[in-house]
């Protein structure tokens, strides 16, 4: 049977060349980078170029890059690093209503914990009104976090306009970038952003690596106490193999970059238009500013769950809303908050590309997908 992969907004598959890279540090330059012998050396210098290559490509400093287990947890050091460090309990916290979990069972625990968790609507398209976000920043505001680009339907938010707005209240300004990074412009020198959170997973990485920016000057409470790694705001032996693997693919993200984002961009347009000459087809999430992976489709009266099952049956991988809730019977908390119906957020499907999908692969997925709708309208 054909297998073709559309879910890479879950997780990515590894490129052989980051396995390749990957290698050498589990068995022959297997040194803790704090060691003073060769072998403590060779892996301190590959942490280096991991964390340069990484640095270029969000064009900061190296010393603003720190590598983390996780998207997770690199979000929950921002936000909750920058709550303790620059707030107290009653002080705001602002993000929006349909950030990842990462984010928002973060700001439960803030919320917890006595601070004030503000979270902005957004719009039928999954967009924050960047006046409405001014006006909710208060004289308590200490932190907003909003993020770079949704990883249920795609919608890229106006990042530089509103971290703009933060810089001029003087309110630190996060976003998780876990979805966006790589595929959208993210310039650190050109941007007010205070911290950004990336997941190496996401583009052809390995699993449990991220890392976070932190803009020089910023100062976080660190969540874990330790050793000293990674100027003590994440002390632990480091994943040197996982860094490696993050920087490897960050590099081959870059240089094709371009390329790569006009050929998903086209493939996901394709379809896009396949899938609306289809009947009883909506598409959820914008037009415009969308993420050029994600297509998010909706289709009232079906089960999104079972058009998922009835794809895996013809070899395609696809999801509902994100890997996170696919367990659930739950609808997506972000297509609620787009104003969906929660009886239609059930019954929609995700279909997210990579840079190794093809026009051949979308075609097929038109094809299966057409008759699955017909099967289960049937009844069959
Ligand atoms: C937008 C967003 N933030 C955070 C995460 C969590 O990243 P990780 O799986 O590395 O913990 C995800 C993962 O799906 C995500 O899509």
């Amino acid at each position: 049977m054909r297998s073709v992969y559309f879910d890479n907004s879950a997780t990515t598959m590894m490129d052989s060349r980051v396995l390749e890279a990957m290698m050498p540090f589990f068995r022959e330059q297997y040194g803790n980078p704090s060691s003073l012998h060769f072998l403590g050396d060779g892996a301190a210098i590959a942490i280096r170029d991991s964390r340069r290559t990484i640095s270029k490509a969000l064009n900061c400093l190296p010393t603003e890059v720190y590598f983390t287990s996780s998207g997770t947890e690199s979000d929950n050091i921002a936000l909750q690093g920058a709550a303790l460090a620059y707030g107290k309990p009653g002080d705001r916290i602002i993000t929006t209503s349909i950030e990842h979990s990462a984010i928002l069972a973060t700001a439960d625990r803030l919320r917890e914990l006595g601070f004030d968790i503000h979270i902005l609507p957004v719009d039928r398209e999954g967009f924050v009104d960047p006046e409405e976000l001014e006006r909710s920043i208060n004289h308590r505001t200490v932190l907003v976090s909003v993020m770079a680009a949704n990883n249920v339907v795609g919608s890229m938010q106006d990042v530089p306009y509103l971290a703009a707005i933060c810089q001029e209240k003087g309110v630190l300004f996060h976003t998780d970038a876990v979805q966006g990074f790589t595929k959208m412009d993210l310039d650190m020198q050109k941007m007010g952003i205070d911290m950004l959170s990336i997941s190496g997973h996401k583009f052809h990485g390995p699993k449990g690596i991220g890392a976070l920016y932190v803009r020089n000057g910023v100062k976080l409470k660190p969540l874990f106490y330790g050793g000293g790694q990674e100027g003590n705001l994440r002390p632990a032996t480091e994943n040197v193999p996982g860094i490696v693997g993050m920087g490897k693919a960050v590099e081959l993200a870059m240089e094709g970059r371009e390329e790569d984002i006009r050929r998903m961009t086209s493939i996901r347009d394709h379809i896009i238009d396949g899938a609306m000459q289809m009947d009883g087809i909506a598409l959820n999430g914008p037009r415009e500013r969308r993420l050029c992976n994600n297509v998010h489709l909706r289709f009232p009266g079906i089960s999104g769950k079972d058009v998922v099952f009835a794809l895996s049956d013809m070899g395609l991988a696809t999801s509902t809303a994100s890997a996170c809730t696919a367990e659930s019977v739950e609808p997506s908390h972000v297509l609620t908050a787009m104003g969906i119906p929660p009886e239609e957020a059930l019954s929609v499907l995700r279909v997210s590309l990579s840079r190794f999908s093809t026009m051949d692969e979308a075609d097929y997925f038109l094809d299966s997908f057409s008759q699955v709708l017909k099967g289960l309208r049937e009844g069959k």
